[in-house]
C-alpha cells in the first residue's frame, strides 16, 4: 500500500463523535496531496463545526507525524452546508433554532440567551431574536433596556433594521420595537406585521446560529410563528413536576404537527445543592421529570440544570451567567447544554444532508 493510500486509510478512522460516525463512512476527505515538502488535506464535516475542528484537526496532525514524519502539513477543514437552498428569508442563518415552552416562567427566556452566549463562546456568529410580544425579557438579560433598533433604508428602498451588538452576540427584540404598555394591547392582525417585521427586515448578516425565544404556551401565536420560521429544530424547556409536563407534550405536539424537528428536551430547576453542601441534591420540584419525557417521546435530554442564585442574579443584572468565569456545577450544566444541542444539531444536518452527498474517490 503506498504513502497515500495508508493515510486516507487512517483518517477513515477517525470518528466523529457527534454522528457516530467514522469519517471514511461520512466520506469527509475531499482531497489529499502529498509532495516532497509537504502534505495537504481537506475534510468536509457536516456543520456546525466549532466544537469538532481543533479536535479533528489534532488528530489528523498526529497520524501524518507518525505516518510521514518531517513534512509541512496543511489540513483544511470546512463544512458541508446543508442550506434548503429555497430558503426565503433568513437565508444566511445556517441553524434556526426555536427555544419554546408550553407553560410560561420555566426559565425559557433564560435557556434562550445563556444558549445563545454558549454557542458564541464556541467561535460561532450567534444573535437571538426575542418573539416574546407580551413580555420580551432579552432586552434585560443582555442589558439593553431602553434600546430601540435603528431602522436604516437600503438603495433599494426596503427598510432594515440592525441587532443590537451585545457581548459578541446580535440580540434583536419585540421589547426594541415597541414598551410594554403598547405590547399588553396589540392583537392578532397588527402582531403579524410586527411579527413579519422581526423576521423580513432585520437584517442578521450571517449566522452559525439564530435562537428564537418563544413566547409560552402552544396558542395561535406559537404556531405562526413556528410555521413561518425555517426552523432547523426546537429545544423544549420544562421543569421537573407534572404539571409542567403536561404542556411540555402540547408543546412536543404541536412541532409534531408542523413537522419540526425537536432538537431535545432541557429540564430547568432541575435540584438545588446549597453552596455549603455542594454534594446535596435537593430535588425541589420532584426528580426526573424531564428524562421521563425524553423517554416517553424518544426524545433527547439534552441536560438538567440546576436552580442557582448566581443564574437569577445574573440574568437580572444583563449578562448571561455562562459568559461568567464561574467554574459553578450550573455553568458546567449550561456548557453540557450548549454542546448537547450542537450535537443534535449536527444530527439533524446530518439527516438532511446524507440524501444528496456526492460519492467521491481520492
Ligand atoms: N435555573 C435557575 N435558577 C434560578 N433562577 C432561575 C433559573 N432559571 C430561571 N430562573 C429565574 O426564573 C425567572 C423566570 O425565568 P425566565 O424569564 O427565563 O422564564 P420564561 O420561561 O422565559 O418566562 P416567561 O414565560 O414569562 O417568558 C427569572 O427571574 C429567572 O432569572
Ligand atoms: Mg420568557
Amino acid at each position: 500500500m503506498n504513502l497515500k493510500q495508508t493515510i486516507k486509510e487512517k483518517i477513515d478512522q477517525i470518528i466523529d463523535e457527534d454522528l457516530n460516525k467514522s469519517l471514511g463512512e461520512l466520506n469527509a476527505t475531499k482531497e489529499l496531496i502529498i509532495t516532497d515538502k509537504a502534505i495537504q488535506v481537506y475534510i468536509e464535516l457536516i456543520q456546525p463545526i466549532h466544537i469538532l475542528y481543533n479536535k479533528i484537526k489534532f488528530e489528523v496532525k498526529k497520524l501524518l507525524e507518525e505516518l510521514a514524519p518531517g513534512k509541512i502539513y496543511e489540513i483544511f477543514i470546512g463544512e458541508i452546508s446543508s442550506q434548503p437552498t429555497n430558503r426565503q428569508t433568513l437565508n444566511r442563518v445556517k441553524n434556526l433554532i426555536a427555544v419554546a415552552s408550553g407553560k410560561g416562567g420555566v426559565g425559557k427566556s433564560s435557556i434562550a440567551a445563556n444558549l445563545a452566549a454558549g454557542l458564541m463562546l464556541t467561535g460561532a456568529k450567534v444573535g437571538i431574536l426575542d418573539a416574546d410580544v407580551y413580555g420580551p425579557s432579552q432586552p434585560t438579560m443582555f442589558g439593553l433596556e431602553n434600546r430601540k433598533l435603528m431602522a436604516t433604508t437600503t438603495p433599494d428602498g426596503r427598510t432594515i433594521a440592525l441587532p443590537i451588538e451585545q457581548y459578541g452576540i446580535n440580540v434583536a427584540s419585540m421589547g426594541f420595537i415597541m414598551n410594554r404598555e403598547e405590547a399588553a394591547i396589540v392583537r392578532g392582525p397588527m402582531l403579524a406585521g410586527y411579527f413579519s417585521m422581526l423576521f423580513e427586515q432585520i437584517d442578521w448578516g450571517e449566522l452559525d446560529y439564530l435562537i428564537f425565544d418563544l413566547p409560552p404556551g402552544t396558542g395561535d401565536i406559537q404556531l405562526t410563528l413556528v410555521q413561518k420560521i425555517p426552523l432547523t429544530g426546537a429545544v423544549v424547556v420544562t421543569t421537573p413536576q407534572e404539571i409542567a409536563l403536561a404542556d411540555v407534550r402540547r408543546s412536543i405536539a404541536m412541532f409534531n404537527k408542523v413537522k419540526v424537528d425537536i432538537i431535545g428536551i432541557v429540564e430547568n430547576m432541575s435540584y438545588f445543592s446549597p453552596l455549603e453542601l455542594p454534594d446535596k441534591k435537593y430535588y425541589i420540584f420532584g426528580e426526573g421529570g424531564g428524562r421521563k419525557i425524553a423517554n416517553e417521546f424518544g426524545i433527547n435530554l439534552l441536560g438538567e440544570i440546576p436552580l442557582d442564585l448566581e443564574m437569577r442574579e445574573g440574568n437580572d443584572s444583563g449578562k448571561p451567567v455562562i459568559l461568567s468565569h464561574s467554574d459553578s456545577e450550573y455553568v458546567r450544566k449550561l456548557k453540557e447544554f450548549v454542546e448537547n444541542v450542537v450535537k443534535y444539531v449536527r444530527n439533524i444536518n446530518y439527516k438532511k444532508s446524507s440524501f444528496n452527498l456526492p460519492e467521491i474517490s481520492i
